[in-house]
């Protein structure tokens, strides 16, 4: 059997078009819903990653303000930016690009944006409240997996979900939201024993951990759901500087029973919910509350 494949572009589409009517409707409102991007130094990746972040909102009604700095810029510089930034009434979600340079301490600035615009989740505040069931930013990751999980009527309730990888953007956050929603949630990572002793038990299986094709076929639960959140180039063979996932695709896909590709899964729909974050931090500054994050994105 060949699993069927869970298109984070189409869901994302979908997705981006409801936004675009919030947006609209904001915009009767006079509000021009506003992300503030701020990037520090010359990682190629995190610049494609502003680019195409900056470009989605472009094209759903959200003014894109972007900051860039040397990689040798001094910390108090970008301190003072956010500083600038969460003081000022047009613009309502912020976000620093991660990885910083070395020289920076990343959570004394994740700590300085407000956790009002706090669009990523990352603050310590808003990690708390999402660990207590109550979030007010759902970090994009995981946020976008639930949303695919959610397109596609998978069950959470009582299944055996278990995440591959413990970071803070995705491992953690993400067994929160599953546990939130009565999942049985496993978290392996680079010290687990007998990974393959894990991954083949998970009705859902989530992988986040940046190896190239780490999650083969034979690893998997036939029938399973794979989300894989890698993106890597890849270095040698046929393929070389093309993406792929943590997933071996080509064996994964003949014993899942959903499976999302690389590029085209989550990636996209990463994006779709910093977006989403944006129009709910904007809508709240009118007073309209949580309903957004709680409910979805309708
Ligand atoms: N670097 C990798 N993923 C992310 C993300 O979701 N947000 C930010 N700010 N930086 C990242």
């Amino acid at each position: 059997m060949t699993a069927r494949i869970l298109d984070g572009n189409a869901l994302s589409a979908t997705v981006r078009e409801r936004l675009a009517q919030r947006a609209k409707a904001l915009a009767k409102q006079d509000v021009t819903p506003a992300l503030a991007v701020i990037l520090v130094g010359d990682d190629p990746a995190s610049a494609v990653y502003v680019r195409n972040k900056v470009a989605a909102c472009e094209k759903t009604g959200v003014r894109s303000l972007k900051f860039s700095y040397p990689s040798d810029a001094s910390p108090s510089a970008v301190l003072d930016k956010i500083a600038e930034l969460n003081a000022d009434p047009s613009v309502h979600g912020i976000l620093v690009q991660l990885p910083l340079p070395a020289h920076f301490d990343a959570d004394l600035v994740l700590e300085a944006i407000s956790p009002l615009k706090d669009v990523d989740g990352f603050h310590a505040s808003n990690v708390g409240a999402l660990a207590q069931g109550k979030p007010l930013f759902i970090p994009c990751t995981p946020y976008g997996v639930m949303e695919m999980l959610r397109s596609e009527n998978v069950v959470l309730k009582g299944a055996e979900a278990v995440i591959v990888g413990r970071s803070n953007i995705v491992g953690k956050p993400m067994a929160l939201l599953l546990l939130q929603n009565s999942a049985t949630v496993t978290i392996c990572h680079s010290q687990s024993r007998d990974l393959a002793f894990h991954t083949r038990r998970a009705d859902i299986l989530i992988a986040a951990v940046g190896r190239p094709k780490m999650i083969t076929g034979n690893m998997i639960k036939p029938g399973a759901t794979v989300i894989d959140v890698g993106i890597n180039r890849q270095l040698d063979g046929p393929n070389a500087g093309k993406l792929c996932g943590d997933v071996d695709f080509e064996s994964a896909k003949e014993v899942a029973g959903l499976i999302t590709p690389v590029p085209g899964g989550v990636g996209p729909m990463t994006i779709t919910m910093l977006l989403a974050n944006t129009l709910e931090a904007a809508e709240r500054n009118l007073g309209r509350g949580l309903e957004g994050n709680l409910k979805g994105t309708s």
